[in-house]
C-alpha cells in the first residue's frame, strides 16, 4: 500500500527564508527545513510534497489539486493568510485534515497579524515555534492521517 500524500504549502516571501529577517524567522533556509521534513516523512511513512509559491492563484490551485488527491495538507499562507478569501474559500471546499502553520507568533507582532482568515476553518493551528513547527505539524499529521 502507498503512503499518503501530504501537501505542504508555503506562501509568498517564504523563498527568501534564510535571510529574511532572521530575528523574526530564524536562519534555515526554505530548504533546509524541506530537508529535514523529508526524513521525518519517512520516519511515518508519509510522502510529502514541498511547494512554495509567491502567487495567490497559484496557492489556491494547489489547495484544490491538494484536497482532489491528497490526505492531508499543511499550509503557510505567509501574508496570505491575513488577506485571502481565495485562499479561505478553496480550504472550505477541502474535506481533508488542514493544518495552518506559522514560523513566528502572529499574535506577539503587528495588529495586522493577529487576524488569520483561515484558522476558522482549518483543523488546527501551530505558530511560534520557527521551523521546528513544520515536523510538529507533519508528526501531528500522522495522527490525523492514520488515526
Ligand atoms: C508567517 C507570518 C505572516 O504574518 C508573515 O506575513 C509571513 C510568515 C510566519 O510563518 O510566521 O510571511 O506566516
Amino acid at each position: 500500500m502507498s503512503n499518503p500524500k501530504i501537501m505542504v504549502v508555503n506562501g509568498p516571501n517564504m523563498n527568501l527564508l534564510g535571510t529574511r529577517e532572521p530575528e523574526i524567522y530564524g536562519s534555515d533556509t526554505l530548504a533546509n527545513i524541506e530537508n529535514r521534513l523529508s526524513q521525518c516523512a519517512h520516519d511515518h511513512a508519509l510522502d510529502i510534497d514541498f511547494r512554495q509559491s509567491n502567487y495567490e492563484g497559484e496557492l489556491v490551485t494547489w489547495v484544490q489539486e491538494a484536497c482532489q488527491s491528497f490526505s492531508g495538507i499543511i499550509i503557510n499562507p505567509a501574508a496570505y493568510t491575513h488577506t485571502s478569501v481565495a485562499i479561505l474559500d478553496a480550504l472550505k471546499a477541502c474535506k481533508i485534515p488542514v493544518i495552518e502553520l506559522h514560523l513566528s507568533n502572529p499574535y506577539a507582532r503587528e495588529r495586522f497579524r493577529r487576524r488569520s482568515l483561515i484558522s476558522p476553518v482549518v483543523t488546527g493551528v501551530i505558530c511560534g515555534f520557527g521551523a521546528q513547527g513544520y515536523e510538529l505539524a507533519l508528526t501531528t499529521m500522522a495522527k490525523l492521517v492514520k488515526g
